[in-house]
């Protein structure tokens, strides 16, 4: 067991009144995949908020990376965490060039500012955009990539200053089949590169669930209804409490996981 990455004890996060978030505990440890799973409005993206220190709780302890929210600089920790997400895409100037989009994260801005980089990091920009597949997208604008295409070059970007945690925030959502499993591929990919930062990644949807990824959260009305080793929490019990109706799940071929409602043959 690597060490901590995150540990949240009794974490809650209140807005105008309403709960998001509440007695939240959870550790992460270095060498771990999350995946975190929950329906609309569970609290996963205020969660990922939290855990990307780009929200402050409302109560508890949160420690990232070894720093203590409330204690440490936010703006020290954050360029040490990856994350992608659709409210970061919609961010981004639709005439960014995809080069200059995975560049500049290593500044944590947007449009590109400086006429120079280091042509190491043009380099590295270059790889990680090859590991995901967009290596012929590199001189496109984002505004005219598909879904599956942003969605990419997105992990690219969040990859770019090499953090020790990468937080994806629905990283399959709006994606076709095709595009899903492609994208599921280097996920599983990425989770077995020991050199990868630790990953949470939260998606509705246990079909989406990398091979590779060792643990779960689940999460219903800001608490937290099982979290654990994969195979302990994804069981048809914490799911159906999870999700509010009878389901199953099942493990197929290649560790994947399969859920559907139980009166549906
Ligand atoms: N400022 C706010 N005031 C009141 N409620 C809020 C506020 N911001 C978010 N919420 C509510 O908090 C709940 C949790 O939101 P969150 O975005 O974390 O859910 P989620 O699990 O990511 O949902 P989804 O699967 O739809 O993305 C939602 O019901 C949302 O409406
Ligand atoms: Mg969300």
């Amino acid at each position: 067991m690597g060490g901590e990455v995150l540990r949240l004890d009794d974490v809650a996060v209140h807005r105008d009144g309403a709960a998001l978030l509440r007695g939240i505990g959870w550790t992460v440890h270095e060498d771990e995949r999350w995946v975190v799973i929950g329906p609309n409005g569970a609290g996963k993206t205020t969660l990922l908020q939290v855990a990307g220190a780009l929200m402050f709780p409302t109560g508890g302890t949160t420690e990232i990376l070894g720093e203590r929210l409330g204690e440490v600089d936010v703006f020290e920790l954050r360029p040490r965490i990856g994350i992608s997400s659709a409210a970061l895409a919609e961010r981004v100037p639709p005439d960014e060039k995809v080069i200059d989009l995975v560049l500049t994260a290593s500044y944590a801005i947007f449009g590109r500012w400086r006429e120079e980089y280091d042509s190491s990091d043009v380099t590295r920009a270059v790889e990680l955009l090859d590991q995901l597949g967009c290596a012929h997208l590199i001189r496109r604008r984002f505004g005219t990539l598909s879904e599956g295409e942003r969605k990419r070059v997105q992990i690219a970007r969040a990859l770019m200053p090499d953090p020790e945690l990468l937080l994806l925030d629905e990283p399959a959502a709006g994606l076709d089949l095709g595009g899903r499993e492609d994208l599921l591929q280097r996920l599983t990919a990425l989770a077995s590169d020991p050199k990868a930062p630790t990953m949470v990644l939260v998606t509705h949807h246990v079909e989406e669930v990398p091979s590779g990824f060792t643990h779960a959260l689940l999460l219903r009305r800001g608490s937290v209804m099982a979290a654990g080793p994969v195979e302990q929490v994804l069981t048809p019990d914490h799911l159906s409490r999870t999700f509010g109706l009878p389901l199953t799940i099942e493990r197929g071929p290649g560790g994947r996981w399969y859920a559907r409602a139980e009166y549906i043959p």
